[in-house]
């Protein structure tokens, strides 16, 4: 009885805690809290107070909102009812009278807005770069405004726009349109919305990503210039271009495009001599190859169907200053005319076809920065005239049938980075008492697959900068080159790496730092001046007949991630130190005649075993055979330490891993954004 009483009034309590407890909250939420949140309110009247003569007439939308009132409720405004943040501005047909302006990030600070609506409001001067912080932004209405200028290339960074009207807006200055790389989620685009812009006089929608079909539905009344059309899913040539007459640019590559180069693109009135560059690359092309104008500056039609020889009429074209025929079916030899070019061509690039013969030297232009006549059955002499061209920087001649010496000239290239000379019949030292072989800028080594001999001093490589000191800085030349715009992505070259054949393109070669003198038959000690090249990530030995023990230096390659030392004769211990290489992911130390334990370490230890099988005297994991006590106990001492690092190490390693395979991966599809970037800043 006493007890129960007692429990009684404590659940009395609390009943009367939790009930007062209960109105305490309703009564604190009673009142209508402002729902608009302050940092909305001061942007919103920020951009109110931007516009001295808005709100003259009474009916305006903006004349109705109050600093002091929820911004929520203002005439315009919707809100997210959850976490106030204001969703859609509209105001529409107000008398705003002045330029959006930029400087003060106000229309940029609603950064939630999905819905920006400001048609006919009077507006006019530059579109404002800040808009493109608004990233939620599916609808932007500007139309029957006087905008004038360009569209801040920022619009691109409005990944939800599905709706853009900018259509009965007075642009009629807009002179340069982009929008490249705009993903329209499949939704169809009004073609028609270029009619309008009658100074439009270039224009670049490359890779957007729409419905439409709009070859047959692009029309434009200006005079165009410049024209991009790249991955745009087209897959007849565009028939509206017959009326363009002021066409220098046009970009229609990554198409499908079937069939000819209709002729008709030559004869339009006023094209003849004024066109400059053609990309029709990555399509379904075929001969006849076109008669292309005089004019032409930069000409790419690889990855199509051309074959036969390479017509002579080719040497005409004395503007040429690039040339990109790789990967179709040309035949026959080189022609002996590209001297004619003189100094102007810069990039001759002829990979991945079926040519044969001599390189003729008298074809070599002495202005070259890029050859690439990879992938062919080029034969003879390697051409000694390539020694003029000061300027080289790229050199690619892999799989061919070249038979020659070492071109020990080379080291008269101060620029060059790129050397690939892999599989090819070249023979005979790479190493000459007369004058030091030093490449200052060199950052892939590739002449594997040959049959190059003989041994290299153990300074070798000490002069070498680029593969030992760290930052890249392109200097003048190189910014002129890239500022062409095409050396990115034209750059192409099969190397070996961690046992696979990759494909290295575009900007992963800014990163990728490597040598492979694999598949030779190099003799004597392992040049010790290896251990200066620290920036090195690939570094190939195998298959020649390296002696001697394996440098401890190679423990200075701390960005090193696949070493291939295999089918050698080397002897003595693997360096302890190497367990230290935590990006190292991939090594290979078969076939030689090592002895001793294998370091500890997870990047060692995660090795398949067949990386260390061939060794008689190696031992201990992941060998099966295991080492002898007291052998293990000289290396137990530091394992604690090192497996504390190593797995720091399995972390880290992961990282350039993956961003690698990104680079390397992701460049075909995100090359192109830069490179227009690059063009339309070179010509602006
Ligand atoms: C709103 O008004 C108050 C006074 O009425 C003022 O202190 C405040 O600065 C105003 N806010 C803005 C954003 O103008
Ligand atoms: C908004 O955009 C401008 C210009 O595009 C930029 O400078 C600024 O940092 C951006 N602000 C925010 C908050 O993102
Ligand atoms: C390209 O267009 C065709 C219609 O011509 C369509 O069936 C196909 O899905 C489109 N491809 C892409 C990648 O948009
Ligand atoms: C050579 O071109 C063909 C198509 O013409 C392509 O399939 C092949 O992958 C290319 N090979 C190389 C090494 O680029
Ligand atoms: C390339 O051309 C040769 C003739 O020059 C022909 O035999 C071969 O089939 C062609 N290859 C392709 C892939 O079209
Ligand atoms: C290099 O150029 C000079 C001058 O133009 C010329 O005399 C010489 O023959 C050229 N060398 C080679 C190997 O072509
Ligand atoms: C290279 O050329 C030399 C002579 O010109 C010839 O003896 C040799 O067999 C050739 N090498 C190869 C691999 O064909
Ligand atoms: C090293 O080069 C050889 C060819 O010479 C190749 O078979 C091997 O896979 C390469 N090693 C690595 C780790 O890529
Ligand atoms: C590693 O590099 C440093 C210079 O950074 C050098 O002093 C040292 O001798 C190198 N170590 C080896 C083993 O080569
Ligand atoms: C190491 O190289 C040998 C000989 O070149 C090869 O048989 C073996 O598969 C390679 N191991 C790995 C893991 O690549």
């Amino acid at each position: 009885m006493h007890s129960c009483g007692s429990r009684k009034i404590i659940v009395w309590i609390l009943c009367l805690i939790f009930s007062l407890s209960h109105s305490i909250l309703v009564w604190a939420s009673s009142p209508p809290k402002h729902l608009c949140r302050q940092d909305q309110r001061d942007a919103l009247w920020e951009f109110k107070s931007e516009f001295h003569l808005s709100g003259m007439a009474a009916n305006e939308k903006t004349q109705t909102w109050r600093n002091n009132s929820d911004c929520c409720s203002w005439d315009g405004i919707t809100c997210d009812p959850k976490t106030g943040n204001v969703l859609d501005l509209n105001l529409w047909s107000s008398s705003l009278n002045g330029p959006l302006r930029s400087s003060s990030d106000s229309i940029g600070n609603l950064k939630y807005l999905k819905d920006l609506r400001l048609s006919e409001c009077n507006l006019f001067g530059k579109l404002p770069s800040s808009l493109g912080n608004l990233s939620d932004l599916t609808h932007l209405e500007l139309d029957g405004n006087g905008f004038t200028g360009e569209l801040p290339v920022s619009i691109g960074n409005l990944k939800q726009l599905t709706k853009l009207l900018i259509a009965s807006s007075k642009l009629i200055e807009l002179s340069s349109l982009d929008l490249s790389f705009w993903d329209t989620l499949r939704g169809d685009v009004d073609f028609s919305i270029f009619l309008h812009l009658k100074s439009l006089t270039s224009l670049d929608i490359s890779t957007l990503n729409t419905r439409s079909i709009f070859s047959s539905t692009l029309h434009m009344v200006s005079p165009i210039g410049s024209l991009a059309l790249a991955s745009c899913n087209i897959s007849e040539f565009p028939k509206f271009l017959r009326t363009q007459t002021s066409l220098f640019y046009l970009d229609i590559s990554q198409n499908q495009i079937k069939g000819q180069v209709p002729e008709w693109l030559w004869s339009l009135p006023g094209l003849e001599y004024e066109i400059y560059l053609l990309d029709i690359s990555s399509n379904a092309f075929k001969n006849p190859f076109p008669l292309l104008p005089k004019s032409i500056t930069f000409l790419s039609a690889s990855d199509n169907q051309f074959s036969g020889e390479i017509l002579k009429t080719i040497c005409q074209l004395d503007s040429l200053e690039t040339l990109v025929l790789s990967n179709n079916n040309f035949s026959g030899s080189i022609p002996r005319c590209f001297e004619k070019f003189n100094t102007k061509l810069t990039v001759l690039h002829l990979q991945n076809n079926s040519l044969s013969g001599e390189f003729p030297e008298e074809s070599v232009s002495v202005g070259l920065i890029s050859l690439d006549v990879g992938h062919n059955q080029l034969s003879g002499e390697f051409p000694k005239s390539l020694m003029n061209c000061t300027g080289l920087e790229f050199l690619n001649v892999e799989e061919n049938k070249f038979n020659d010496t070492f071109p020990f000239w080379l080291r008269l290239l101060p620029d060059l980075q790129f050397l690939v000379l892999r599989s090819n019949e070249f023979h005979g030292p790479i190493y000459s008492p007369e004058g030091s072989m030093s490449f200052p800028k060199l950052r892939i080594f590739d002449i594997s697959k040959n049959l190059f001999s003989g041994a290299l001093p153990s300074d070798y490589f000490s002069g070498w900068s680029e593969m030992s000191s760290g930052v890249y800085t392109p200097d003048n030349k190189q910014k002129r080159f890239i500022g062409i715009g095409f050396s990115n992505y034209l750059k192409s070259v099969v190397l070996a790496n961690k046992g696979l054949e990759m494909k290295l393109l575009g900007t992963s070669f800014n990163i990728y730092k490597s040598i492979d003198v694999s598949g030779n038959r190099f003799q004597g000690e392992i040049p010790k001046s290896i251990g200066l090249l620290k920036e090195m990530i690939v570094l190939n030995m195998s298959n020649n007949a390296f002696i001697g023990s394996i440098p401890p230096s190679l423990s200075n390659l701390t960005n090193l991630q696949s070493l291939d030392l295999s089918r050698n004769r080397l002897s003595g211990k693997l360096p302890p130190e190497l367990g230290k290489l935590t990006f190292l992911a991939w090594m290979n130390f078969s076939y030689n005649n090592l002895e001793g334990p294998i370091p500890q370490g997870t990047q060692i230890q995660s090795q398949d075993s067949s990386s260390f099988l061939h060794n008689p005297g190696l031992c201990g994991a992941p060998l099966p055979k295991t080492c002898s006590g007291g052998e293990e106990a000289t290396i137990n001492k530091d394992k604690e330490e090192d497996q504390v690092l190593s797995w720091i190490a399995a972390g880290i390693a992961y990282v350039p891993g993956v961003f690698c395979g990104f680079v390397i991966g992701h460049i075909l599809t995100s090359y192109r954004h830069e490179w227009f970037k690059k063009f339309f800043h070179y010509f602006s």
